[in-house]
């Protein structure tokens, strides 16, 4: 601990330096839980889900042509037109719509009718609208498949609630959304997770590729099992395939209370605030949307106990999710000793003239709680990689959290060698366009299916 910070403020962020042993634990306890996942007998009652995404082919790097694909999963949404001209050649435009907030609350036919209505946009502007191309779906919500094309949301997450879509085919609402426009022609062939897409687009690129993972706004992580493991699949004795993409659903683990011993108090009162209490525990550890308001937490206990700030607190960081998670990043970005972010930071969060020590501590909150999300992390991929039981693997990843933290990669890194057998490599690669790419290549794939038929 820096010698400027105060005990206090030690005693109040022990809960977020879980060690070695508790990082242990939670691989073993997690490893149970994606099997109890994968099982058909386990899956009803079991908090990681390991749903079967139906992506059965990885990329051959041949896949060529021109898709549409849609990215709904956090703070935005866009539309892209993706054209798989070669391997080395993929041309993407795409365009970002502002999501008005207030959807994300509001009904599940407002929230469509917008989508097909920034989709409608897109096809105009580019022309497209009687090209009928094939598209492909990121949909960053746990979805129980039925298909490339059929997916049931199972339930939201990331501080949506949108009425009426629990329980129904999104694909299908999205069709609806369409139609009741008129003006476009769309062909929804595939949906996806977004680590689906972020591990498709990986391994366009790097054959190796067998996990994706997302660290952003949620976090989860899909990866390459073999079918006759994955028992929720009806062909899974039958199929001619030998591998399917399991999308995970990790932000879940936790929600059985298995977790408690690497959460603290601060954790209970994020979750109490969310539109889901008790749902998403492991998310709610280590995801951006949840990182900045665990800070700002730690620091307005520690001002209204007096070891922060002189007791003098700001109106704007009395402010629910005031402190935005890329201020972990920007605060940690400052060299030992260097304030220039931070100062920048404390000015915007209305915190003026506060001391050194104050800035440490600041630092320390901030290293607390990242350094816990990249450890949970680290544990969450070491669990994959023993349970695939594979010596070499690449890792593709993407995220705000991951892409934007100074040192996210090289904790995670460390920690997955302290936890991983001895001998067993891997490589962490920003992935590129998951939900545009990768939704092409998942689209191209359920052509290529429907073709054969
Ligand atoms: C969702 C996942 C998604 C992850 C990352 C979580 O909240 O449940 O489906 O992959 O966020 O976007």
């Amino acid at each position: 601990m820096p010698s400027l910070v105060h005990t206090e403020i030690e005693t109040a962020v022990k809960g977020f330096l879980i060690d070695q042993e508790k990082m242990t634990e939670v691989v073993e306890r997690m490893t149970k839980e994606i099997k109890m996942g994968l099982a058909k007998d386990t899956h009803a009652r079991a908090v990681i889900k390991c749903f079967v995404s139906h992506v059965q082919d990885l990329p051959t790097g041949k896949e060529r042509g021109k898709y549409l694909a849609l990215d709904l999963g956090g703070s935005n949404f866009r539309v892209l037109l993706v054209n798989l001209i070669s391997n080395s050649d993929v041309e993407i435009m795409s365009k970002g719509y502002n999501f008005p907030l207030t959807l994300m609350s509001g009904s599940g036919k407002a929230l469509f009718d917008f989508l097909a209505e920034s989709l409608s946009e897109f096809c105009h502007t580019h022309g497209l609208e009687n090209e009928s191309l094939p598209l492909g779906f990121t949909f960053s919500f746990p979805l129980q498949q039925q298909g490339l094309s059929k997916g049931i949301l199972v339930a939201w997450t990331k501080g949506f609630s949108c009425e009426g879509v629990v329980g129904k085919n999104v694909v299908s609402l999205l069709q609806e959304a369409i139609d009741r426009r008129g003006d476009i022609k769309i062909n929804t062939v595939a949906i996806l997770n977004d680590t689906v897409g972020t591990l498709m687009s990986c391994a366009f690129y790097h054959p190796n590729c067998r996990i994706g993972l997302i660290v952003g706004t949620g976090s989860n992580a899909c990866y390459v099992e073999k079918t006759v493991n994955a028992e929720c699949f009806e062909g899974y004795q039958t199929s001619p395939k030998p591998s399917m993409i399991i999308n995970c659903e990790w932000g879940a683990f936790g929600d059985n209370g298995v977790l408690e011993f690497v959460r603290t108090s601060y954790d209970k009162i994020v979750d109490k605030v969310t539109p889901n209490p008790g749902k998403q525990t492991f998310e709610k550890c280590i995801s951006g949307m949840y990182m900045g308001e665990l800070v700002r937490l730690v620091v307005i206990d520690m001002i209204a106990k007096g070891f922060m700030f002189h007791g003098i607190i700001s109106e704007k960081i009395q402010e629910r999710w005031s402190f935005k998670t890329a201020y972990i990043s920007d605060v940690e970005s400052d060299a030992p000793g260097e304030y220039r972010n931070c100062n920048k930071v404390l000015s915007e969060l209305g915190i003026l003239g506060c001391q050194e020590p104050d800035k440490e501590a600041l630092r320390y909150i901030c290293e607390a709680v990242s350094s816990r999300s990249a450890k949970l992390c680290a544990c969450g991929l070491v669990t994959i990689i023993n349970k695939m039981n594979i010596n070499e693997v690449v890792i593709g990843i993407d995220g705000s959290v991951y892409r934007f933290h100074p040192k996210y990669h090289d904790m995670l890194q460390y920690h997955m060698k302290k936890l991983l057998k001895p001998g067993v490599k891997f490589e962490l690669i920003v992935s590129e366009d998951g939900s545009g790419r990768g939704a092409a290549l998942v689209a191209a794939t359920a052509v290529q299916a429907k073709s054969k038929l």
